[in-house]
């Protein structure tokens, strides 16, 4: 569904985020990208949605090549692909509802379709009771549920997830992850997440990849990737969560 072939990310000030790195992410999977600070997972996420372009190689989405595609084709192509954050990028002036049923007023759905597509997202994720309340009242893990809501709001059949649990608490990250492997079963949501935390692969991910300073250094099945790795930076993030 989504493949890189030899991409490179040269950034102007001459920093390499990413060097010839070259995956393929199955449709329907829940595919974990995992590296150190600095590694280049933000970058390759940026780039499979289209908000950075490569300096080389291709991106390809569901057989289309990003650099062939005309803008209005992109952007019809980036609304199928759903982003959550660590931050959780909430609108703080808008209520819950306003923040899911944002995507829906930007992509012209009339009123009252919007209204009925906003209380079906929020009782899929868990939070319908909360549609009224400002973000500053939510826990985070209800936060992040409204940043799921409004991921989902354009139906989108991939998710990418950029360390999308590591503001939480290891229960509230344990029932986040539950959804996001409910919203993959149940709709066949392609997710690719990426995370600094072992414990998030092995929890909810098939396969994984593993970058260190801009490289691919290996990928496979979670089970064979992490009881049989013998590289360096695999080791070191495993550590003793081994
Ligand atoms: N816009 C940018 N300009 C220059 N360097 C950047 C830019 N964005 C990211 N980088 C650099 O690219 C590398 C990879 O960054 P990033 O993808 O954010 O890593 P990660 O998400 O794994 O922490 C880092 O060295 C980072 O400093
Ligand atoms: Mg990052």
């Amino acid at each position: 569904m989504i493949a890189l072939q030899s991409i490179s990310k040269r950034f102007p000030d001459g920093t390499v985020g990413l060097d010839g790195i070259t995956l393929s992410i199955p449709k329907g999977s829940i595919f974990g990208i995992v590296g150190r600070s600095g590694a280049g997972k933000s970058t390759l996420l940026r780039l499979i949605n289209g908000l950075e372009r490569p300096s080389a190689g291709e991106v390809i989405v569901d057989g289309a090549a990003l650099s062939a595609l005309r803008r209005r084709d992109l952007h019809a192509l980036q609304r199928r692909i759903g982003m959550i954050f660590q931050s959780f990028g909430l609108l703080s002036n808008r209520t819950v509802a306003g923040n899911v049923a944002l995507p829906l007023e930007l992509g012209g759905m009339a009123k009252a379709e919007r209204e009925v597509r906003v209380a079906e997202l929020l009782a899929r994720v868990g939070i319908a009771d909360k549609a009224a309340s400002y973000p500053a009242r939510l826990s985070g893990g209800q936060r992040q549920r409204v940043g799921i809501a409004r991921a989902l709001a354009t139906q989108p059949d991939i998710l990418l997830c950029d360390e999308a649990t590591s503001a939480l608490d290891p229960e509230t990250t344990r029932s986040v992850l539950a959804l996001l492997a409910d919203l993959n079963r149940e709709m066949g949501l392609t997710i690719v997440l990426i995370t600094h935390e072992m414990a998030v692969v092995r929890a909810i991910c098939d396969h994984v990849a593993v970058l260190d300073q801009g490289r691919l250094i290996e990928v496979g099945p979670v089970d064979a990737v992490f009881a049989g790795s013998r590289e360096q930076a695999t080791l070191a993030l495993l550590g003793e969560d081994r």
